[in-house]
């Protein structure tokens, strides 16, 4: 599998994103499902304003919403690919031995999203992936765009952001 096809890494460091987004998940008692996880919204603007490479990204491609996903312990997601999105752009914030990988079952092939910390992903949906949590509570920050995957599929995305030096 290649992996520019399934993720990229965004240059920007999200280290204080990071930080407010994990403690606002961790202070938040109020959950709601999405898509197979728990979830929290995020005020956009405060997240604009920590992270001013996703308003640059929201100047490309509209963002609809930021928040937190939780997946509790010991959860699997099934091998899928996402029902809306085309793309997204993940950062995992916190976790304790958990796996996000992509699958070929053609080609019997798997491809581990190692992600590293205060580190965004952009993140191709359309390509079969599957989450195994075999601890703890995992965190993941997210951003969810306006467009979905028929007007803004990954590589379209990839390429606009690469314009901007943003990939
Ligand atoms: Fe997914």
């Amino acid at each position: 599998m290649e992996p520019n096809e399934c993720y990229r890494t965004l240059y920007c460091n999200a280290g204080n994103l990071a930080e407010y987004a994990l403690a606002e998940a961790l202070s938040r008692d109020v959950w709601h499902p999405y898509f197979g996880f728990q979830a929290i919204s995020l005020d956009i603007d405060h997240v604009f304003s920590l992270c001013p490479t996703l308003e640059t990204i929201n100047t490309i491609a509209k963002i609809k919403g930021v928040g937190v996903t939780k997946m509790l312990s010991k959860d699997y997601y099934k091998l899928h690919t996402d029902t809306e999105r085309g793309v997204g752009i993940n950062m995992l914030l916190q976790h304790r031995n958990s796996f996000c990988a992509y699958v070929d079952p053609q080609e019997n092939k798997t491809l581990l999203l190692d992600y590293q910390s205060n580190t965004m992903y952009l993140f191709n949906t359309q390509v079969l992936h599957t989450v195994l949590n075999f601890e703890e509570d995992r965190y993941m920050f997210t951003v969810e765009f306006e467009d979905t995957k028929k007007l803004l599929p990954y590589r379209a995305l990839v390429k606009m952001l690469s314009k901007e030096n943003i990939l």
